[in-house]
């Protein structure tokens, strides 16, 4: 047993810090557990042109306590709007990173998102491909006859196979993933193929049970939304694998507590607050601690082509228990795994 467990300070690949009010909260809480953090761009409206990405950094840098240490790495909400031009831009910002598909209607605030990507997003797509700028992927179909558990899996088919078939060279970042099918999908595409996913600590965890553990328990619920344990299992065996193609992305997305616990509750699970501890919670049952450090700080500056970070955090032994709630600004939210106890806790 490894204590206190050393990490090189890590990076997290896909947060929502969001804005206004709660930013000071959920950018405090990001940037006391990483380095970098890659930020989501579905706000209202969405963040579409490197100048509202260069705003939203300065709002993110300035929200924080002054002296933090914390780069914020921005990614553009890819519409089919577009424009080889701004692909460009973003080609030519060391701060953005790259292009977020949200296929539209698929999740929070994706209703600007793409409705068919190969037919309406071509000039961009073949931009990103020439200039090397990844495209970050919400992997889900939205077709309505496609059932929820399966829509991962489907988009696979119809989307990722002639997307990477038609460039092949574009840099591929599968988020959160899911499923079996796409742990295997990434793991089994060719060495010389750009393409890595992202996997949250809810989906190491947990498995779908976790939602109607004794009633219907909105706190679990996200997009893509927890599968069957087949899939957990399939995760957690890529995530501690070693195989660079996996990293840690929290996917932490708070909603006030009244728009989760509500007749038609939002989608995402907050993990701003214990997300290295989560993780260490995972990795510690599959017995794997020592692969925790490449996953959490290696491999997604390596696939991004960033220096890897040189500080470190440190996690201990010890036992505490969840909030039952978080306030962010007045606005109370609840934690992942709210009340429960964790044994590791971050110093
Ligand atoms: C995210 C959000 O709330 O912005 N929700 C979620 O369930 N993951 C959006 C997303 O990443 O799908
Ligand atoms: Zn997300």
């Amino acid at each position: 047993m490894q204590n206190p467990l050393i990490l090189t300070t890590p990076d997290d690949a896909h947060v929502h810090l969001r804005e206004g009010a709660i930013l000071a909260g959920t950018a405090a809480a990001t940037a006391r557990q990483f380095a970098r953090a890659i930020i989501m761009p579905n706000l209202k409206p969405p963040v579409t042109t490197v100048a509202a990405a260069l705003a939203y950094r300065a709002n993110i840098l300035a929200a924080l306590p002054v002296g933090t240490a914390f780069e914020p790495l921005m990614v553009l909400y890819l519409t089919e709007a577009t424009t080889a031009d701004e692909v460009q831009r973003v080609a030519d910002a060391p701060q953005v990173l790259g292009f977020k598909l949200y296929p539209a209607g698929a999740t929070t605030n994706s209703d600007a998102g793409v409705r068919d990507l190969l037919a309406n997003c071509g000039p961009a797509l073949a931009a990103m491909q020439r200039l090397g700028v990844p495209l970050l992927v919400h992997g889900e179909v939205t077709d309505p006859t496609v059932d929820l558990f399966d829509r991962e899996a489907v988009f696979i088919d119809r989307v990722m196979l002639p997307l990477r078939a038609a460039y092949p060279a574009l840099k591929v970042v599968f988020e959160h993933i899911t499923t079996l099918q796409a742990a295997q999908y990434v793991t089994n595409a060719p060495a010389h193929e750009p393409i890595a996913a992202s996997i949250t600590p809810q989906h190491l965890l947990y498995n779908r049970n976790a939602i109607f553990t004794g009633g219907l328990r909105p706190h679990y619920y996200c997009l893509p939304v927890l599968k069957r344990e087949t899939h957990r299992v399939a995760l957690m065996q890529a995530a501690t694998s070693g195989n660079p193609r996996f990293f840690l992305g929290t996917d932490t997305a708070p909603h006030a507590k009244a728009l989760k616990e509500h007749a038609c509750g939002c989608a995402g699970c907050y993990t701003g607050l214990h997300a290295l501890e989560l993780y260490a919670t995972a990795f510690e049952q599959a017995g794997a601690l020592d692969k925790l450090n490449a996953f959490a700080a290696h491999h997604a500056a390596d696939f991004y082509g960033l220096p890897r970070n040189t500080g470190t955090v440190t996690l201990h032994k010890t036992e505490w228990h969840i909030p039952a709630t978080v306030d962010l600004a007045g606005t109370p939210v609840v934690p992942l795994a709210a009340g429960d106890a964790l044994s590791w806790k971050m110093v």
